[in-house]
C-alpha cells in the first residue's frame, strides 16, 4: 500500500495509538484469552430482549423514531432519566439538567471541546482510563496527573494542583475506576465536591461501571453532594445493557449543557432514536434491575477467581480488591517489566494490558490491568496458570 504524505492537525500530534491497538488486535484472535479488553462478557448482552424491544417499539412509535430527532435526546428517555439517576446515583436532576450522549465518552468529549483551549490545564486522577487521555490530547489539554490510592483521588494533592494550575476540569472515575477497579471512598467523594465549588473548576464524574457492585456497599456520586452545579455527571448504558447501542447521558447545569448541545449538534446532531428508546424501555419497563443482578452474579463469580489466582501468583507486591466492576490493577515487584510479562505471555496466548499506559506522566513499568469478563472460568484458571509461570520466569 502507498502511504500518502497528509499533513495533519497540530491536535494529532499527541494521539499514537498504534501499541494498544495493535495489542487489542491481538487479543481478538481466537484462541486467545483475552484479559486485556473492557467489554461486556457476550453472556451481558441481552440480544433476544433487545430484539423484541426495537421490534415494538417500531410498530408503536416507528415514523417519530425514524425521522431527525431532538439535540437533547429522545423526549421519552429524556423524562425517565432523572427518576433513574435519582434511585442509582442519588442525586437530584431535572430534565432540563439531561443530556442524552452517543455513549459517555461523547460527553466527556462534548465538555473539552466547550471548556478547553489548547494548553488549558485538565486534571485527572493518575492512572486513568485512556479513551479519556486520548480525548484530552486531542484538544491538546494539558494533562496535570493527580496521585491515587485505593481510596481513589488523593485529596490533599487534588487541592494542591487546583490552586496551582487552576483547571478548566477535573476527570475522575468514582466508582470501580478503570483501570484500578478501586471507588472514591464517600468522605472523599463529598471532599471532591467541595473543591471543585471551591476553586471553580468543573468536574467530569465518568461513572459508567456504578451499578456493577458485586459486594460492599452502594455510594452516592459526587454529584450527589454538588450543591453549586460544579459537576456534571456522565453515565452510561455500555456495560449494563450494550456498548454498542451507545447510549449515555451528562447530567448537570442547565446552561453548561446548553452549550454542550451545541457542540453535539455539530457533532452528530443527536443520538440515535432507536437505541435511546430501547434504553427508555429497560428503565420504563423494570428490565434493568432484574439484569443487572443476572450479569452482577456472573461477574462477581469471575472476579472472585481470578482474584483467588492473584493470590497464588508469585512475585506480586500489590493487587487492588474491587467490589465491582471489570477490572483489576496489578504491582509487580519493583524493577519487574510488564512489557516484558506481556511479550511472553501474548506467546503463550494470554493477554493484558501494561499498566503505563494508563499513567499520562509514564512510567510504572512494572504495573498491569487485568479484566475479567470476557473470560469464563476455566479460562481465567488457565489464563492466570499461564501468567503465574511467565512472572515466575521473568528476568
Ligand atoms: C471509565 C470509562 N468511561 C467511559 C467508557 C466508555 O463508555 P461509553 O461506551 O459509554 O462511551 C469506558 C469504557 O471502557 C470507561 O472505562
Amino acid at each position: 500500500m502507498v502511504t500518502i504524505d497528509i499533513s495533519y492537525a497540530q491536535r494529532m500530534q499527541g494521539l499514537s495509538g498504534s501499541a494498544i491497538r495493535e495489542l487489542f488486535a491481538f487479543s481478538a484472535k481466537p484462541g486467545v484469552i483475552s484479559f486485556a479488553g473492557g467489554n461486556p462478557g457476550s453472556f451481558a448482552l441481552p440480544d433476544e430482549q433487545v430484539a423484541q424491544i426495537a421490534s415494538d417499539l417500531l410498530r408503536r412509535d416507528g415514523k417519530a423514531i425514524l425521522q431527525y430527532g431532538q439535540t437533547e435526546g429522545y423526549p421519552p428517555l429524556r423524562q425517565s432519566l432523572p427518576g433513574y439517576i435519582r434511585q442509582t446515583f442519588g442525586a437530584d436532576v431535572q430534565e432540563d439538567q439531561v443530556l442524552i450522549t452517543t455513549g459517555s465518552m461523547q460527553g466527556l468529549d462534548l465538555l473539552l471541546k466547550a471548556l478547553v483551549n489548547p494548553g488549558d490545564a485538565v486534571l485527572t486522577e493518575s492512572p486513568a482510563f485512556l479513551g479519556a487521555l486520548q480525548a484530552m490530547n486531542s484538544y491538546q489539554a494539558n494533562i496535570v496527573p493527580v496521585r491515587s490510592d485505593d481510596s481513589g483521588i488523593d485529596i490533599a494533592h487534588l487541592e494542591e494542583m487546583m490552586r496551582r494550575h487552576s483547571p478548566k476540569l477535573l476527570y475522575i472515575i468514582p466508582t470501580f475506576q478503570n483501570p484500578t477497579g478501586c471507588s472514591l471512598a464517600l468522605d472523599r467523594r463529598q471532599q471532591v465536591a467541595e473543591l471543585a465549588a471551591k476553586y471553580r473548576v468543573v468536574v467530569a464524574e465518568d461513572d459508567p461501571y456504578h451499578s456493577l457492585r458485586y459486594k460492599g456497599k452502594h455510594l452516592p456520586a459526587i454529584k450527589a453532594f454538588d450543591r453549586e452545579g460544579w459537576v456534571v455527571l456522565l453515565g452510561s448504558f455500555s456495560k449494563v445493557v450494550s456498548p454498542g447501542l451507545r447510549v449515555g447521558f451528562m447530567a448537570g447545569d442547565a446552561h453548561l449543557l446548553r452549550r454542550c448541545g451545541v457542540c453535539k449538534q455539530c457533532t452528530d446532531v443527536h443520538t440515535a432514536n432507536l437505541n435511546q428508546g430501547i434504553v427508555d424501555a429497560y428503565l420504563r419497563g423494570g428490565l434493568l434491575d432484574p439484569h443487572i443482578s443476572r450479569i452482577c452474579g456472573q461477574y462477581a463469580g469471575l472476579m472472585d477467581t481470578m482474584l483467588q489466582q492473584l493470590a497464588l501468583t508469585p512475585r506480586i507486591r500489590h493487587f487492588t480488591r474491587p467490589e465491582g466492576g471489570l477490572f483489576i490493577f496489578v504491582h509487580l515487584e519493583e524493577g519487574l517489566q510488564a512489557d516484558q510479562l506481556f511479550r511472553s505471555a501474548v506467546e503463550r496466548g494470554v493477554a493484558f494490558v501494561p499498566g503505563e499506559h494508563f499513567y499520562p506522566e509514564g512510567g510504572h513499568h512494572n504495573t498491569l490491568r487485568l479484566n475479567f469478563s470476557n473470560a469464563d472460568q476455566a479460562a481465567i484458571l488457565r489464563g492466570m496458570e499461564i501468567l503465574s509461570d511467565c512472572i515466575k520466569h521473568m528476568g
